[in-house]
């Protein structure tokens, strides 16, 4: 894992973008795996502001989100497809026949999830996953205790997701209790992951994600076994981890063969 910590939200989520806009410049082809929530709106805006001011291309790639509600329409304010169509695909040029999210509306709920896996494999897999992370250490909805080898699938969320959730919804009762996800494996077969954390309240679950054991209770600790994981932290969310001056160091002193921020 490389742990990249900035100081300021804006700055961490100016190179975080530098890392997507470098891997779609290199294959405008990309398949891309999206995250939704608060922790991705200031990296889509400097995407955004990419496609506008940098002509960053985004007419090639392939989208697949990671997760959406179980039976929630697609025109639902609180819907994950209309969080990405506000916040990132009515803002550049993606081509609507390429953004791919689980069928939720399915009558066969396996069904959708297995389909989900081909398209992606129908795609040549995912080139470049981005991740946020739950305070209790999920990656997509893939809640604690979650296989570490799992693919896509139904998944009813934790209590404390969904008090997270309400402030969208209006209360927990609005929240839907189940959503469809991909697994952990799923995301590990993806070329690259990167994930994004910002704030205190995601120090304590870094450092068991990044420094801890590898278990099935930190879902997102998983990502220690991937061969090209990025962590994108801002300081309040580095702030736990013990080994904080080294990745700080290391990065500074990172080859240029090797930096994709120049
Ligand atoms: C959403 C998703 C989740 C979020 C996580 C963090 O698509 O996959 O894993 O990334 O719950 O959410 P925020 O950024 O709202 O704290």
């Amino acid at each position: 894992m490389e742990v990249i910590i900035e100081n300021s939200v804006q700055d961490i989520c100016k190179l975080a973008a530098k890392f997507v806009a470098k891997q779609i410049r290199t294959k405008p082809e990309s398949v891309i795996g999206f995250a939704t929530g608060k922790t991705m709106v200031g990296l889509y805006r400097e995407l955004a502001r990419l496609h506008e001011e940098e002509a960053l291309d985004f007419s090639g790639i392939y989208s697949f989100n990671l997760d959406e509600f179980v039976a929630l329409d697609a025109d639902h304010p609180c819907s994950y497809r209309r969080f990405m169509e506000e916040h990132l695909f009515q803002h550049v040029n993606i081509d609507p026949d390429r953004i791919c999210f689980p069928d939720v509306m399915s009558s066969d709920i396996a069904a959708a999830c297995s389909d989900y896996e081909d398209r992606i494999k129908k795609v040549g897999g995912i080139d470049l996953q981005i991740l946020g992370i739950g305070v209790e250490g999920h990656i997509g909805f893939n809640e604690p205790t979650s296989s570490l080898a799992s693919r896509t699938r139904l998944k009813t969320l934790a209590q404390r997701t969904m008090h997270e959730l309400a402030r969208h919804f209006g209360s927990v009762d609005s929240v839907p209790a189940q959503v469809l996800t991909m697994g952990v494996g799923t995301i590990m077969d993806s070329s690259k992951v990167m994930l994004l954390a910002i704030g205190q309240d995601k120090a304590e679950i870094i450092r068991k994600t990044v420094e801890g054991p590898i278990t099935g209770l930190v879902p997102a600790s998983a990502l220690q076994m991937h061969q090209v994981a990025k962590v994108f932290l801002n300081d309040e969310a580095a702030q736990s981890l013990t080994l904080k001056p080294y990745y700080r160091w290391a990065y500074e002193h990172k080859p240029d063969w090797q930096r994709f921020d120049r």
